[in-house]
């Protein structure tokens, strides 16, 4: 389980979307929050999914391949500030298109950094989330940057702006440096598709 992953493509337009049967777990939130990260992580493999080393690079939608059992959707990150407005404004409808469109979405994992308030444009996806009615979990990152007393503050800072956010419930606090909460994501992975 977990051991047959594998790249399949990156896809610029709605158009080129792959048409493919696999339910899909979409990987969204703001750019640098760590969702690329979260693949090779996971998978421990180093570089299956590019990291931006200048945030605001990824500007395409990348499939990934596991177990030919489900995809992994790397959606591009939006929010960052020195990117045009005709660039955000594509990628807002590429990311938008995607989760209306989307046939085999199953779940969404919207990822927040641990250490910063949800913004207006985490709101926004939020509620895209909730019209769509597509399943979701928050996934806090970097909480390597957290000292265990500040993990339940940053939790209750989600929970603040999305009252439906439970510790242990729909909410995963996630490290790719020290592993932290990838056990419990693969459990969901487990329980939904396997
Ligand atoms: P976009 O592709 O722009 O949407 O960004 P992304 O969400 O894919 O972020 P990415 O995985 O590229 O990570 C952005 C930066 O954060 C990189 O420098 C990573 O090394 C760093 N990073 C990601 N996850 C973690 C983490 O858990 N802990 C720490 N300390 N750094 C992390
Ligand atoms: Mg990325």
């Amino acid at each position: 389980m977990f051991e047959n992953v594998s790249f399949i493509s990156s896809v610029y337009n709605l158009k080129d979307v792959p048409h493919n049967a696999l339910p899909e777990v979409i990987l969204c939130g703001r750019s640098n929050v760590g969702k690329s990260s979260f693949i090779n992580s996971l998978f421990n493999r180093k570089s299956l999914a590019k990291i931006s080393s200048s945030p605001g690079k990824t500007r395409s939608i990348n499939f990934y391949d596991i177990d030919e059992t489900f995809y992994i959707v790397d959606l591009p990150g939006y929010g960052y500030a020195k990117i045009s407005i005709s660039e955000r404004e594509k990628w807002g409808k590429l990311v938008s298109g995607y989760i209306h469109e989307g046939q085999n979405i199953a779940l969404a994992l919207h990822f927040i950094d641990s250490r910063h308030k949800p913004t207006q444009l985490d709101v926004m996806l939020n509620e895209m989330l909730k019209t769509t009615g597509i399943p979701y979990f928050f996934v806090l990152t970097k909480t390597d940057k957290l000292k265990q007393s500040e993990f339940s503050q940053s939790a209750k800072m989600v929970s603040e702006v999305f009252s439906e956010a439970k510790i242990n419930e729909n909410l995963v606090l996630f490290s790719s440096i020290k592993g932290r909460g990838q056990k419990e994501i693969k459990k969901i992975f487990r329980n939904m598709f396997y």
